[in-house]
């Protein structure tokens, strides 16, 4: 790793709960490839070899915990500029309470090359998601056509994770893990918990307003068809991103149809921007939700982080 090891996870004495408010700054509303092939030796009895493994098998396994979880992010140019947002991002990992250890179980997937150069750069586990017939290697701009192209490819790169039968956490890079998260996502039955813009009060009510910026997911049968189902929409979903891609398909009852039992996380302790108030005593991590724009999650972002280096 590149990064210091000098800066020791500190022992944080949480004085009450700090009540911060956020600079608002221009932020508003707004194929399971276990196969095998089988080779006869002279004798005529059959002999098993495991086919070699693939870069995404090689990759998962060499970033998951033992029991196959890990941590995915998605890597684009526009993201890794110096003193950007990949540098605040993994700063908070450092900065975090028992945040540290958890870099070498996250897995920054590069969609064009000048990402994946500078994640090799800094000796994070990177893997390269190589796209046919889509070019990401451009500046990729909100919502542009080529953002849609890589908003599905990813969709389907991590429903493919999912066939592999990982668990992750998938994670925007405008999300700040300033605790360990998996603390809070002992899962009983639930096969997918999601981060809220808005959160009720009632975790298992599908009337929250996930944000798919940041959530836990489960492999199985439900979660696969899911993820296959939300890639398939994207057809039907001109002028959509994921997400509202799949809030159409919760409100016409996918969750339902496929069994699936969801839960929204808390905005307690998984915050951001969408609410203004935040408890530092509780907060796990802060995504910069309801702010548009690089520039201004940024801004907000490292005011949010300095608030917790002194807090
Ligand atoms: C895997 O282990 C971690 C660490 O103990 C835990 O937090 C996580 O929930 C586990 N994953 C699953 C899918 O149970
Ligand atoms: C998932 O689906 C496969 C094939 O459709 C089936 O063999 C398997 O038993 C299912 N697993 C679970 C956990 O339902
Ligand atoms: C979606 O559209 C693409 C090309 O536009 C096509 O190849 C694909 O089969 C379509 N998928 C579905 C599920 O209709
Ligand atoms: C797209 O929408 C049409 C009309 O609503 C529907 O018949 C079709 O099944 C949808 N396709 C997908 C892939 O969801």
């Amino acid at each position: 790793m590149s990064i210091s090891n000098s800066v020791s996870n500190r022992a944080i004495v949480v004085v009450g709960s700090l009540l911060f408010v956020v600079v608002i700054y221009a932020c508003f509303w707004p194929d399971g490839s276990a196969t095998f092939f089988h080779l006869q030796d002279e004798e005529n009895s059959t002999i098993v070899y495991a086919t070699p493994k693939d870069e995404l098998e090689v990759a998962l396994e060499g970033v998951s915990m033992k029991n196959k979880t890990l941590i995915i992010a998605i890597l684009n140019k526009a993201y890794v500029q110096q003193n950007g947002m990949l540098d605040l991002f993994l700063e908070s990992f450092e900065e975090g309470e028992g945040t540290k250890f958890l870099i070498k179980h996250l897995l920054f997937v590069a969609v064009d090359q000048t990402s994946f150069n500078r994640c090799s750069t800094l000796e994070l586990n990177c893997y390269k998601l190589v796209t046919e017939g889509v070019d990401f290697t451009n500046e990729v701009f909100y919502m542009s056509k080529e953002f849609i192209d890589m908003m599905w490819r990813r969709t389907l790169f991590l429903g493919e994770v999912l066939r592999r039968g990982y668990s992750y956490i998938f994670t925007d890079m405008d999300v700040l893990w300033l605790r360990n998260p998996f603390m809070k996502l002992n899962h009983d039955g639930e096969d997918l918990l999601m981060s809220s813009d808005f959160y009720n009060g009632n975790p298992f009510d599908d009337s929250n307003f996930f944000n798919t910026g940041f959530y836990f997911v489960i492999p199985n049968n439900k979660t696969v068809a899911l993820f296959d189902e939300w890639y398939e929409s994207r057809n039907n979903s001109t002028g959509k991103n994921d997400q509202e891609a799949l809030l159409k398909m919760k409100r016409e009852g996918v969750f339902r149809r496929l069994g699936l039992k969801v839960r929204y996380l808390d905005t307690t302790y998984f915050t951001g921007f969408c609410h203004k108030s935040k408890d530092f005593g509780k907060v796990i991590t802060v995504h910069s939700n309801c702010c548009v724009g690089v520039k201004a999650k940024l801004t907000d972002l490292t005011a949010v982080l300095g608030a917790w280096k002194i807090k």
